[in-house]
């Protein structure tokens, strides 16, 4: 087996003779069991898909990576994408690798700085728009339309196709579908894929069921909850500040088809799973990716009796990307002379051995 995503999963993608079989290192991400989470909320399994783990930090590598090979293979020379940050973040590095040129439009200061960073230091124009998301996507769709540039947001169906291999991950590793899979839904095509992929492996015999898929919004930005467009989304988790999904549908039909549900959390709830992870679990996922772990609070909190599921949460980005949003959320650091005296002080060292 070698390599990335259309290495490992090739044959559940559309891939032909001459499509460039490119990688950046995608793709098998770390499956981690809950120590102290699923403890306490007397959950059968939790998992954590680290979706962070891929190299540009989130799970667009996976879709990207097939958008990409097929630009390649049509003889495509730029792409294009609006996002909210992790899907310009990836575009850009593949533009980079594959000697794309990559236009980027971004919302004017609504994109984490890491993931502003990572377009810039891949050498991608980056176009900062004062306009929401869904303003921004339709001017990307259109001028992708107008020229000779591949459209590499969610719309374009190879990203959904990509995708959908984290499904396949996770049936691989844990050997059958897990009852339940909890991740965040901004554009909505994250979700769409999931389905589309745990719905391929049980036809292809790969699992004999599939998960209820359980999505949840911010609750200032949850437009399918609320069952209309939001005009100025808010909420801390900017990578999901999306008021008119693009793949709205396939939310639904994964909703519908698969028994589960699409929900929203507040912001606290989201800073709240987003500290516990961190604090107990080890993991650093950024703001929007512990909506998914917020989701899972509130399905406890609910009274759903999940004392034999199995759980997947999908962490779907790095916390290292919106390093203002960890700082804001957490106490301040101690401060000291340059002494073993003084930092023995502050940190109540002393105490310690007097103690033992
Ligand atoms: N989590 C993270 C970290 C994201 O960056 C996104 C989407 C989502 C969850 C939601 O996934 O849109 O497929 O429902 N980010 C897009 C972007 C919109 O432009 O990077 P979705």
């Amino acid at each position: 087996m070698g390599q990335g995503v259309l290495s490992r999963y090739g044959d559940y993608l559309p891939l032909t003779a001459s499509t460039p079989m490119i990688t950046i290192g995608e793709g098998s991400t770390p499956l981690v069991r809950s120590r102290v989470i699923e403890r306490e909320l007397g959950v059968g399994s939790i998992h954590f898909k680290l979706e962070g783990c891929n190299p540009t930090g989130s799970f667009k590598d996976r879709g990207m990576v097939v958008a990409v090979a097929k630009a390649l293979e049509s003889g495509a020379g730029a792409i294009m994408c609006g996002s909210t940050g992790n899907t310009s973040a990836s575009a850009s590095a593949f533009g980079a690798r594959f000697g794309l040129a990559t236009y980027v439009l971004a919302p004017k200061g609504r994109i984490a700085k890491g993931k502003l960073s990572q377009a810039l230091v891949h050498g991608a124009k980056l176009v900062s728009i004062d306009g929401s998301f869904d303003e921004i996507l339709r001017i990307a769709q259109r001028l992708t339309e107008m020229y000779e540039v591949a459209f590499v947001n969610s719309l374009n169906p190879h990203r959904i196709e990509g995708q959908k291999t984290a499904a396949f991950e996770i049936v691989d590793e844990l050997g059958s579908a897990p009852d339940f899979l909890c991740v965040p839904v901004g554009n909505a095509g994250n979700i769409t894929a999931y389905w589309k992929g745990f719905k391929e492996y049980a036809a292809l015999g790969k699992a004999v069921s599939t998960p209820r898929m359980m999505g949840f919004q911010a609750a200032g930005a949850a437009p399918i909850v609320e069952g209309k467009a939001i005009e100025n989304p808010q909420t801390v988790a900017s990578a999901i500040r999306i008021g008119n999904p693009a793949s709205w549908n396939g939310a639904v039909a994964a909703e519908r088809e698969s028994g589960g549900a699409i929900d929203k959390v507040t912001d606290e709830e989201i800073l709240a799973a987003y500290r516990a992870i961190a604090e107990k679990e080890g993991i650093f996922g950024e703001p929007a990716s512990a909506a998914s772990v917020a989701g899972l609070y509130k399905m406890v909190r609910d009274g759903k009796d999940l004392r034999n599921a199995s759980v997947v949460c999908v962490i779907t980005g790095t916390g290292l990307k919106d390093q203002e949003i960890a700082l804001q959320s957490r106490g301040t650091f101690l401060e000291a002379p340059p002494t073993v005296a003084g930092v023995e002080a502050v940190l109540g060292l002393s105490r310690m051995r007097s103690g033992t």
